[in-house]
């Protein structure tokens, strides 16, 4: 079978991740890299047999990638996204996807319509624990679930900062609830399921003078399900970042992080070979291998997982940009509940 032709939109910190990992796929040939900044495009055409270019537009007419992965800020992603789907072109975007709920469901109908692959890079998904975590909520381990509480920490922002970057300000899709809690919220929908409503949203700064350092909301379901969000991303007490989930229900209690679960439960549950009380799994416990290891399993798994659904068109597509908009709908809901109750 050829080689799908690949490009990157967008050449930062999660373009050059992904480019070392995408290159390293046998069906894959890097092609190339649509980035602004000249040093980065010096150094790539250097060092690397790609093809680079200022503007996305002319990458897209000159090289004619079967696929692309869009790294850019997010408030680039629509209009580069929009134009790949116009070409024909499957699309991988980072997250949180696009700025507005609305540009991601327009995405979302314009290329399942269309046909083309389509994902988010919400990376939790393809997590070794949270994947087991997932198994054991959709087969019942603990019952019907109650309540929960999702939360994320990190030291993106740890100093005074006076608006440069496009962290800095919503319109580029920076603050803390786009940047960080697209993932917190992510996992519980994926997890638990898409809220029905969003109440008591407070935003916090703590360094940043235009956006939100830290954010935290309840979250409700219909028959009293309810969880909560807390994300921070100015906690120097955390080195990476981290995301934890705990899910309370009928028969037990999950605890986890990327890198291990607890779990609670009332009953032993023989078929999972957990016993009554307290258990707890590593991730060396449940880790599948991958190929090739940068930054943890799981941005390999789902870069991989994305070629083999453009090479299996049977394959079912693992968080596509309808997940995107599902995060994207929570976020508004977030920053609406905050105008409208969140300041005494
Ligand atoms: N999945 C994750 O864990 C994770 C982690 C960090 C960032 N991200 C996401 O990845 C995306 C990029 O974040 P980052 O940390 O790499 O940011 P970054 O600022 O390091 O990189 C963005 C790059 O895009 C380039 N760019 C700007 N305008 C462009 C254009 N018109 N065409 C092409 N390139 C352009 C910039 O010059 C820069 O090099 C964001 O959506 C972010 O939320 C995801």
């Amino acid at each position: 079978m050829p080689e799908i032709k690949l490009a990157i939109v967008g050449a930062g910190r999660m373009g050059i991740t992904h480019y070392a990992i995408i290159n390293s796929h046998p069906d894959v040939s890097m092609v190339s890299v649509a980035e602004p900044s000249p040093l980065v495009l010096t150094l790539m055409a250097r060092y690397l047999s790609v093809a680079t270019f200022k503007d996305y537009r002319q990458l897209f007419d000159q090289t004619h990638p079967d696929a692309i992965l869009v790294c850019t800020p997010p408030n680039l992603h629509f209009e580069i996204i929009r134009e790949a789907g116009r070409r024909g072109i499957h699309v991988f975007s980072e997250k949180p996807f696009t700025t507005k709920f609305a540009e991601a469901s327009e995405l979302a109908r314009y290329f399942t319509d269309l046909g083309l692959i389509n994902q988010v890079g919400y990376v939790n998904r393809f997590n070794d624990i949270f994947c087991k975590v997932k198994e054991y909520i959709a087969g019942g381990l603990i019952g019907k679930v109650i309540r929960f509480k999702s939360e994320m920490f990190c030291c993106t922002v740890t100093h005074r900062d006076e608006g440069s970057g496009w962290r800095a300000t919503h319109e580029c899709g920076g603050g803390a609830v786009y940047e960080m809690a697209s993932h917190a919220i992510d996992l519980v929908n994926f997890l638990v399921g898409k809220p029905e409503k969003i109440v008591g949203s407070s935003l916090n700064h703590i360094y940043s003078k235009n956006v939100e350092d830290a954010v935290s909301t309840t979250l409700l379901y219909r028959n009293d399900v309810s969880g909560t969000l807390y994300i921070n991303w100015s906690d120097t007490s955390y080195r990476k970042p981290v995301n934890k989930i705990e899910i309370f229900g009928e028969g037990g209690r999950i605890l986890a992080d990327q890198y291990s679960a607890k779990i609670f439960l009332n009953k032993p549950a023989e078929s999972w070979s957990l016993h009554q009380g307290w258990n707890t799994i590593y991730v060396t416990d449940v880790f599948k291998p991958v190929p090739f290891y940068v930054r943890g399993n799981e941005f390999t798994r789902q870069l991989y997982h994305f070629v083999e659904c453009i090479r299996n068109r049977s394959a079912f597509s693992r968080c596509t940009f309808s997940d995107g908009a599902d995060a994207l709908e929570v976020i508004e809901e977030i920053f609406t509940d905050y105008e409208l109750h969140g300041r005494i």
